[in-house]
């Protein structure tokens, strides 16, 4: 495709039951990583990927998210007076200025699929990206996000981030039957949601990030609940393949699930080791913590 994606959907209408008893008031897309919480590095990644409108599916539970994003006037002139530079730009530059925030209300929790749906009106008839907050990724160069886009070989054509998983965690996600790589790419025959190990086509695993074409809303209006009686994105995908494209892309990076407690402490560990000023510090914690007692 090789244009940058406008705009970027981020489904955050999710209650986070693996974060219970914090994530009844504090949205697990919240949760921090160091100082920044889990959805900043996801709309980085989409800016990053050249989105200008960042558009966030959220539910009555999640207003944290619209105010994080929101201008934050009396602790920003605070901020000035005392002439705190550095943590006035931290805050003023959650989103950069020529970006804007639309916030879309999914007023029943009926899945993935009816999560993205609900972005119809925004995103109209053009490629749009999706990104799972939960699902952080980390890379050196260009986000993985970016990298779909420009890998995208077409306006109908549609991209969905993969990697390999244990065999015995195939029942956790969205899983691809791909022809043979062509580098990162390889051109998907199947995907199924949520398959158990045994009945599973391969190892290779959704990650959540996709880049779909506009036509995805009218297979997702026609999509009937699937796996966990839900309306599954999955299974639009799998439609779109009945008459279009769709590629599993092997992004370059590292993929940390902190929708769970193990991935939010691998995540944390690894961004303390990438900063000097914490390095030497989580290092030795670590060396302490595992001492027997
Ligand atoms: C969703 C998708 C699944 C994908 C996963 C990636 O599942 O439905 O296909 O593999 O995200 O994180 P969820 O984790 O929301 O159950």
């Amino acid at each position: 495709m090789n244009a940058p994606l406008r705009k970027v959907v981020f489904p955050v209408a999710g209650l986070g039951t693996r974060f219970l008893p914090a994530s009844k008031v504090v949205a697990k897309e919240m949760l921090p990583v160091l100082d920044k919480p889990l959805i900043q590095y996801a709309v980085d990644e989409a800016v990053d990927a050249g989105a200008d409108t960042l558009v966030f599916i959220t539910s009555r539970y999640k207003h944290s998210i619209a105010d994080y994003f929101d201008t934050a006037y009396e602790l920003e002139q605070k901020l000035e007076r005392s002439g705190k530079k550095e943590l006035l730009a931290a805050v003023r530059n959650v989103v950069p200025k020529h970006v804007r925030c639309v916030y879309v209300t999914q007023s029943e929790a009926l899945g993935l699929g009816h999560a993205v749906l609900c972005a119809k009106p925004v995103i109209g008839d053009e490629p749009f990206g999706v990104i799972l907050p939960d699902d952080l990724i980390w890379n050196r160069g260009a986000g993985a996000l970016r990298q779909m886009a420009q890998f995208a070989p077409s306006r109908d054509a549609g991209v969905i981030a993969v990697e390999e998983v244990p065999h015995d965690e195939t029942h956790k996600y969205g899983i691809v039957d791909a022809e043979k790589a062509d580098g990162r790419a390889a051109r998907v025959r199947h995907v199924v949601e949520k398959p158990k190990p045994e009945v599973a086509p391969s190892n290779l695993a959704i990650v959540g990030r996709y880049v779909l074409p506009g036509k995805i809303f009218e297979l997702l209006e026609k999509t009937t609940p699937g796996a966990g009686g839900e309306i599954q994105l999955t299974d639009a995908i799998a439609a779109l393949l009945r008459d279009g494209d769709v590629h599993a892309y092997r992004f370059d990076g590292t993929r940390f699930d902190c929708g769970g407690k193990a991935g939010l402490v691998r995540a944390t560990l690894h961004f303390a080791m990438q900063d000097p000023a914490l390095a030497d510090i989580a290092r030795a914690a670590v060396a302490e913590a595992v001492q027997p007692n």
